[in-house]
């Protein structure tokens, strides 16, 4: 039987880094309401000739020499973002380019900040059919070109940033399950719904949320998702090593892993220091997590992330 291994992870975070006082120069915000609603104090924000594809690169490039493969190697390409570089084509077909590779099938995935659980999904179904061999996933995102500055309940919430992974053929299991879910009825709760019309943009282009009922609608959605993959691998809590929600509010990933009764230290948080990267944030904090060293072969990592549409989702590896 085949399985889908990850081989190796990267991870870019552009050179700007913006803090909350910062952000306090130019809009009515402060240091004290963002770290306490939120626990971010600062954010990435990519620079003005850096789009999703340029950070995807780099992030791609340092997964690729972690996995010790090849560019050449990867027959499958698949980047979530909701920032991608252009209308069409797809980013992924940009980034494969940048990569100097021709051969393989590279699409882009878009369910928002879900976007990295569902592309790992699909690679992962690719490579245990035999369909692809070695794939490239890649979550990446430059929000702050779609945030409205004249709203303090979002602007101050996102980052840049761009998490990759290399997924290979193996026999021994890595990706030991996924689940999906999406719930369009929510769409309107977490949107940008500008799109373009004869030359023009028609509806806003800049992120809206109903902060509130995202927040309410996520804290359900991961206890019950995280249940469910444990149900699946017939796991109880206390088998799961590391916890990596997606990183959008502290108390939200807080709240989830007080359902599973974790304990601090098996919680990765980095909503501090990179703020929400949407499709980003759980590849960015998963390699932050295995360059700290901490992750050591055999553990078990539960991802779940959920995001605009609604559309959330969890993974369970074997590292
Ligand atoms: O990535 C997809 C998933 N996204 C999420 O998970 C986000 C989920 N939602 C949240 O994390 C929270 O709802 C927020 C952090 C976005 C907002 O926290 P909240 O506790 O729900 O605040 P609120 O929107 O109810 O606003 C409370 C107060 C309001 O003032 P009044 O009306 O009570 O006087 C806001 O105007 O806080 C005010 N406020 C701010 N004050 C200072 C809102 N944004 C700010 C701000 N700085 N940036």
């Amino acid at each position: 039987m085949i399985h889908s291994r990850i081989a190796g992870t990267g991870s870019y975070l552009p050179d700007r880094v913006v803090t909350n006082h910062d952000l306090a120069k130019i809009v009515d915000t402060n240091d004290e309401w963002i770290v306490s609603r939120t626990g971010i104090r600062e954010r990435h924000y990519a620079a003005a000739d850096q789009d999703a594809s340029d950070l995807a690169l780099i992030a791609s490039r340092r997964a690729i020499f972690a996995a010790g493969v090849n560019a050449i190697d990867i027959d499958l390409i698949i980047v979530a973002t909701s920032t991608p570089d252009m209308v069409f084509p797809a980013t992924a077909c940009i980034l494969q380019d940048k990569l100097g590779i021709k051969h393989s099938v590279a699409f882009d995935i878009q369910a928002v900040c879900a976007g990295f659980i569902f592309g790992l999904a699909t690679a992962d179904k690719f490579i245990r059919s035999g369909a692809a061999k070695c794939a490239l996933v890649v979550g990446s995102e430059v929000f702050s070109r779609i945030m409205n500055w004249q709203d303090r309940g979002t602007c101050v919430l996102f980052g840049d940033g761009a998490g990759a992974v290399i997924l290979k053929a193996s026999d021994a299991p890595g990706i030991l399950s996924t689940h999906l879910h999406t719930d369009g009825s929510y769409r309107h709760a977490l949107c940008t719904p500008g799109t373009v019309e004869n030359g023009k943009v028609r509806g806003s282009p800049m992120l809206q949320m109903q902060g509130s009922a995202v927040y309410k609608f996520a804290v359900k959605a991961f206890e019950e998702v995280a249940w469910e993959a444990l149900r699946a691998n017939a796991m109880k809590p206390d088998e799961i090593d590391w916890f990596i929600c997606h990183q959008a509010n502290e108390r939200i990933i807080a709240h989830a892993a007080r359902k599973l009764d974790l304990p601090d230290e098996k919680v990765v948080m980095m909503v501090d220091r990179h703020g929400n990267t949407s499709a980003a944030s759980i590849p960015l904090a998963l390699d932050a997590t295995v360059r700290e060293g901490k992750i050591r072969v055999g553990d078990s990592i539960l991802l779940a992330a959920l995001g605009g549409g609604f559309a959330w989702g969890a993974a369970m590896l074997k590292w």
